[in-house]
C-alpha cells in the first residue's frame, strides 16, 4: 500500500496504473475509519484493480459551530484498516495540497434546487457546497472509473450523483449499504462523542426509522402523522430531532402510490448530531 501526500506524486502514481490498463476506484473519506468505510473499500476492491482511498478532513464542508477542530484524526490506525482491506493507494493531502491557491478556494461547486435545499442542506448551510467542491477536486485529481459512497449519507450520495451527471463527469458513482452496530446504530465517527448513557439511548434513531418503515409497509400513507410519531419517539428518548422525513427514493416529496420510500432522520443527542436513513421497498 502506497502512502501519498502530494498531488504531483498522486498524478504520477495514477498515470502509471492507467498505463498498465488498470481500472481505478476512489473511496473518499475524512479518516477515523470504521467498519462502514472498510466495507466501501472492500466493494471497491471487488470491481477495480487499483483502490485509491483519500483521507482529508475538509474544512469547507463544516459550519462555523461544527466539529471541524475536534473531528477525530487517527491516521496510523486508518492505514492499518486500509492495509487489511487491501487498498492500493492512500492519498492524505494537506490543506495546501487540496486548495493550492489559498483557502477558501475562489471556485466552488454548488448543486442547486430542491435536492439540496432540504434536510441536511437546510440544517447545514454550505455543507453540500463544501462536499461537492472537495469531491469534484478529488475526481479531477484521481480521475477514477468508479467512486463509492455510503448510503448512510443518503442525501450526500444523491448530491454527488447529480453533480457528476450535471457536469458530464465520466465516473460511475456507486452506493454501498449502511454498516450498523449489533443494536442497529449506524457506524459513524461521531458515535465516539457519545457518553455511555447516550450510546445506550442512541438506538432510538433506528427504532424510530423502523417505526416509520413498518407503518409504510403495513399500508399507512399518513406521512405527516408517521413523521410526527417518530419525532415523538426521539424526544421521549432524550433526542432533539432536527428532521424526520419520508421521501421518494430520489428525495422528491412522497406520493401515496409509490413502490418505495426512504425515511431520513437527523437528531441531536446532547451536542452530537446523528443522521441515519432506511429505504423501504414495497415491490
Ligand atoms: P466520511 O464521513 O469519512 O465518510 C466517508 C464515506 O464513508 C462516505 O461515503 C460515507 O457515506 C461512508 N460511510 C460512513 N459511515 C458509513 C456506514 N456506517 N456504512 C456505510 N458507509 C458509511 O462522507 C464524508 O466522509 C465526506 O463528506 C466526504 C465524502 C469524504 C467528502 O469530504
Amino acid at each position: 500500500m502506497q502512502l501519498i501526500h502530494e498531488v504531483t506524486a498522486l498524478r504520477a502514481a495514477i498515470a502509471q496504473r492507467r498505463a498498465q490498463g488498470q481500472r481505478i476506484a476512489l473511496v473518499p473519506t475524512m479518516g477515523n475509519l470504521h467498519a462502514g468505510h472498510a466495507s466501501l473499500v472492500a466493494q471497491a476492491r471487488d470491481s477495480a484493480d487499483c483502490v485509491v482511498v483519500s483521507i482529508f478532513v475538509n474544512p469547507l464542508q463544516f459550519g462555523p459551530n461544527e466539529d471541524f477542530d475536534r473531528y477525530p484524526r487517527t491516521f496510523d490506525a486508518d492505514c492499518e484498516v486500509l492495509r487489511e482491506q487491501g487498498a492500493t493507494l492512500v492519498f492524505a493531502p494537506s490543506l495546501e495540497q487540496m486548495y493550492p491557491n489559498g483557502y477558501p478556494p475562489s471556485t466552488t461547486v454548488q448543486v442547486d434546487g430542491t435536492l439540496v435545499e432540504q434536510l441536511d442542506g437546510l440544517s447545514r448551510p454550505g455543507h453540500f457546497r463544501g462536499v461537492a467542491t472537495v469531491v469534484n477536486i478529488l475526481f479531477n485529481l484521481v480521475q477514477p472509473d468508479l467512486a463509492i459512497f455510503g448510503e448512510k449519507d443518503y442525501q450526500q450520495l444523491a448530491v454527488i450523483r447529480r453533480m457528476a451527471a450535471d457536469l458530464g463527469l465520466p465516473i460511475e458513482v456507486s452506493g454501498a449499504p449502511t454498516v450498523r452496530e449489533a443494536d442497529g446504530l449506524a457506524r459513524s465517527s461521531r458515535n465516539q462523542y457519545l457518553s455511555a448513557e447516550q450510546r445506550a439511548r442512541s438506538i432510538g434513531i433506528f427504532a424510530s426509522l423502523q417505526h416509520v418503515a413498518s407503518g409504510l409497509r403495513s399500508g399507512r400513507r399518513d406521512f405527516s402523522a408517521l413523521e410526527r410519531e417518530a419525532a415523538e419517539m426521539l424526544v421521549e428518548r432524550g433526542f432533539q430531532p432536527d428532521y424526520v422525513a419520508i421521501r421518494a427514493p430520489d428525495l422528491a416529496p412522497p406520493t401515496v402510490d409509490a413502490d418505495g420510500y426512504v425515511v431520513l432522520i437527523a437528531a441531536l443527542l446532547g451536542s452530537t448530531r446523528l443522521i441515519d436513513n432506511l429505504t423501504v421497498n414495497l415491490h
